[in-house]
């Protein structure tokens, strides 16, 4: 797979050459498609006439512009994996948005011309779902899972002198997802051509079977295809750093339909890790004499882990503990539509939070996803599936598993083997085979499939359900045992555990809603309030899940618990636990991070944690509360500091200090509460200290006056002008002192103008139904989030936003080249 950065070098390489050495070329299809929704019998045919049709761009989600409907999708289930005893009608399970139904793109197809042996293969990141591709009027694929990738060779059905037309017809069914799937051509289709002997998708394979500091040994497996007959083919890579320099190289004699294996030697290696994601490229050439019939690039890594029994993981012989998220494949108000800079904005939110890891729950990732996380180092946990042969759902996975599951696993595997980020596969969550006689055996022959296609890695799963995993055995099958929801009963799986070391596969699941706070401040489970919101004091989960503080304990007391991965990093369109059943609400209460990217409080609970390099110090709950004058208002500080003293009005509170291991509420291991505090207005002040009694740092919430004008913020001001960057910009409502005001539900009104265009806005209330399109929107807890997308076209961006009796907000960006 090329990134990006890789595929302009290899465009340009293929544009400087003479017309007869033109090799390889890729292209994305981005444009030139047409769409619409509901089924068409001839849609597939080259004369028919979609000029009606809508005119989009791929990736495209079609059903995220809404409207919000409690009636999409409804599904009357037990939801048994939560405990539920009775099947109830649930309705924003999957988000509320209209993606159920067929939908169908068409585009013309201008093919490079292909000489002797020359091929032309379109590769599909994703196609959500059930897709069938149609070039020319007949059907040349159909895969049904639609978070896989897939390519199909389109040689045989070209027209030799065009045009070419190619149809795809997508059809989501209902009753089909626990969450928002989405809908369409929602990641990116390639055109790949290639003349003579070439790599196929997906053709090489790195593995780096010896790494240490001085060396490393890589091994390269490239497949070569050529038309037959053809000889005298040789294969050159050479291994380069990231300055490009080469380090090392290797020539070897090619046959055509054979693999190629070369073995390089590279001195002090520079180790990828997520805090030193340094990357390599093996840059393979295939030549016929001096001419070059191909050229293919795999960019990799070099490290080494290990899983060791009573050790648990190490990466390059540093033991470490997974500091990682679930999470959805939703961008929030973006929907499913696969962006960069949506994601490279998602995952430096996580860096700064000091998460090292995502699982991809509960499917294949985007492309792009992998190549970021290589980049920007997170190790990844690169998940299959949510069903296996039994449903969960009435239309999920279970009706392909027999026929797909092994095409779908040798897809994923071989996509994505070549990234150091990807760590281990995951062969399912929560499969309801678990409690089946027949459950081990179906997880060894998935775990020998992915074995058999990368014996480097471990294979996983998301267990859930204890008494059956070790009844039936699944749990003693897995390389590495994954738990969800389980720290209490670690150490009595470990003794029935032969791997000796567990993981914390699903973790937490505790609901927050950004800003809200209820009184009073208690543990709940399941606690459920008139406006369907969670309370952020970080107190609320589900019957089946905890508050993170016990995962934490258990992590940190248990050396053979080997870390985490958090439900979820960020919120995501349906599963609205505890709402299921209550209307409106559309998305999740289990981010750490809000819908529309904005973190909430738990995000410093994980980084005091998780982030040591930086200090952590915040204060909730907000401090503008009239009416609440002289009634109990708890104050918690999340800070890695080990105590802190609070003020209130300048007066003390007292110091309060984390509790040692072994204490019996967890909470005073990481949380600082203060839960006597008596509401004034005024100002709470916090001071942190680390254990020598230093000062590490200090946080102020003052009383909120009236809101008074927007203020808007922004992490990303340059944007690059490439028509996809975006800006995400921060619009809180303040009063003249500049004090955010934390009940402010002023509807704010953007408008974007110069080198850059509104996207799509979001305020991270669940129960909000205005669409993510308008640039308009009313404030959540005073706050809200616009997104500005670059055009094509460098210059300055001016953001303004407006409300009735506020003064406006601006802000201006600059996109250049
Ligand atoms: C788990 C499941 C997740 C999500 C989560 C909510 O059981 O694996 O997909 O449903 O519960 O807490």
């Amino acid at each position: 797979m090329l990134s990006p950065k890789h595929l302009t070098a290899a465009l340009l390489l293929a544009a400087s050459l003479p017309a007869a050495a033109q090799t390889r070329q890729e292209t994305l299809l981005t444009s030139g498609w047409k769409f619409t929704k509901g089924d068409q019998p001839d849609g597939a045919k080259p004369e028919f006439n979609d000029a009606k049709w809508q005119a989009v761009r791929i990736p495209h989600d079609w059903a995220i512009t809404g409207p919000f409907d409690g009636r999409n999708d409804q599904q009357v289930v037990k939801i048994e994996q939560n405990g539920e005893k009775e099947a109830t009608m649930k309705s924003g399970r999957t988000g509320g948005l209209p993606f159920i139904g067929v939908g169908w793109y068409r585009r013309q197809l201008a093919v490079p011309a292909l000489g002797k042996g020359g091929r032309a293969v379109l590769l599909f990141d994703g196609a959500m779902s059930n897709a069938r591709v149609y070039l020319n009027g007949k059907e040349v694929m159909f895969w049904p899972y639609g978070y896989n990738s897939f390519s199909v060779d389109i040689t045989p059905h070209l027209r030799a002198k065009g045009p070419n037309t190619l149809a795809v017809r997508l059809e989501n069914q209902t009753e089909a997802s626990r969450w928002y799937p989405g809908a369409g051509l929602y990641r990116n289709v390639h055109l790949i051509t290639t003349q003579g002997a070439h790599v196929p998708v997906w053709g090489t394979y790195l593995t780096t079977p010896e790494v240490s500091a001085a060396s490393a040994t890589v091994k390269l497996k490239t497949k070569i295809e050529a038309p037959a007959g053809t000889t005298g083919l040789t294969l050159k890579t050479d291994l380069r750093d990231a300055k490009g320099q080469v380090v090392a190289t290797a020539t070897s004699k090619a046959t055509a339909g054979q693999e190629v294996e070369q073995t390089f030697t590279v001195k002090s290696p520079k180790l990828w890790s997520p805090e030193t994601p340094a990357m390599y490229v093996a840059d393979s050439k295939i030549l016929s004499g001096s001419a070059v019939q191909d050229a293919y690039k795999t960019p990799f890594g070099i490290r080494s882990f290990k899983f060791e029994k009573e050790k648990g993981f190490s990466l390059n012989g540093q033991p470490r503990k997974f500091k990682g998220v679930c999470n959805h494949h939703d961008l929030g108000p973006l929907g499913t539509a696969i962006n960069v800079a949506a994601l490279r904005h998602q995952l430096t939110i996580l860096k700064d939070m000091g998460c090292d890891a995502i699982r991809t729950s509960h499917n294949m990732p985007a492309p792009e996803l992998m190549q970021l996380c290589d980049e920007m180092g997170f190790m990844v946990m690169v998940e299959s599936f949510d069903e296996w042969k039994t449903p969960k759902v009435k239309n999920g996975y279970s009706q392909y598993f027999d026929q797909w599951v092994e095409k779908d696993l040798v897809n994923m595997v071989h996509r994505d083997r070549n990234h150091p980020s990807a760590i281990m596969w995951s062969i399912g969550n929560e499969v309801p085979d678990q409690s089946s006689p027949n459950g081990p055996a179906i997880a060894k022959r998935l775990q020998d499939i992915v074995h058999r296609e990368d014996p480097t890695r471990p294979v996983t799963m998301g267990m859930d359900r204890y008494g059956d995993d070790f009844k039936y055995g699944i749990a003693a099958v897995l390389d590495i045992p994954g738990f969800n929801y389980k720290p209490m009963l670690y150490p009595d799986a470990i003794k029935k555990l032969p791997q000796g070391f567990l993981l914390g596969s699903e973790t937490a699941s505790t609901v927050s809603s950004r800003g809200v706070y209820k009184f009073p401040v208690e543990l709940a489970k399941n606690k459920q309030y008139p406006d369907n919101q969670s309370s952020s004091y970080d107190l609320e989960y589900c019957p089946w899940s905890q508050i993170p503080d016990i995962e934490f304990a258990a992590q940190d007391d248990l050396p053979y618990a080997m870390g985490e991965f958090v439900w979820t990093g960020f919120d995501y369109l349906g599963e609205p636990t505890p709402y299921d059943e209550k209307w409106p609400s559309h998305s999740s209460y289990f981010g750490i991070i809000d819908l529309a990217s904005q973190p909430k409080d738990r995000y410093y609970l994980y980084r005091a944690r998780w982030n040591p390099s930086q200090p952590t110090v915040h204060l909730l709950p907000h401090w503008t509360w009239p009416g609440r004058e002289g009634q109990v208002t708890p104050v918690f500080c999340y800070t890695n500091g080990t105590s802190a003293e609070l003020f209130v009005n300048g007066k003390s509170q007292g110091r309060q200090t984390k509790a040692a291991a072994g204490a019996a509420d967890p909470q005073t291991r990481y949380r600082l509460q203060w839960k006597d505090v008596v509401y004034q207005p005024g100002s709470i002040k916090v001071v942190a200290y680390d254990a020598q009694g230093k000062t590490i740092g200090t946080e102020e919430i003052r009383t909120a006056g009236a809101p008074h004008h927007i203020k808007l913020v922004t992490d990303h001001q340059k944007l690059t002008a490439d028509g996809q960057d975006l800006a995400y910009i921060t619009a809180r409502v303040e009063d003249a002192q500049g004090n955010l005001c934390p009940e402010a539900t002023n509807e704010l009104r953007f408008t974007v103008s110069g080198a850059g265009t509104f996207r799509a806005v979001g305020n991270g209330d669940a129960t909000n139904l205005e669409a993510f399109q308008t640039p308009q929107m009313h404030a959540f807890k005073g706050q809200l989030v616009a997104i500005v997308q670059a055009g094509g076209t460098a210059g300055a961006v001016k953001v303004k936003a407006s409300a009735t009796g506020l003064k406006d907000g601006e802000l201006q960006l600059v996109a250049g080249k």
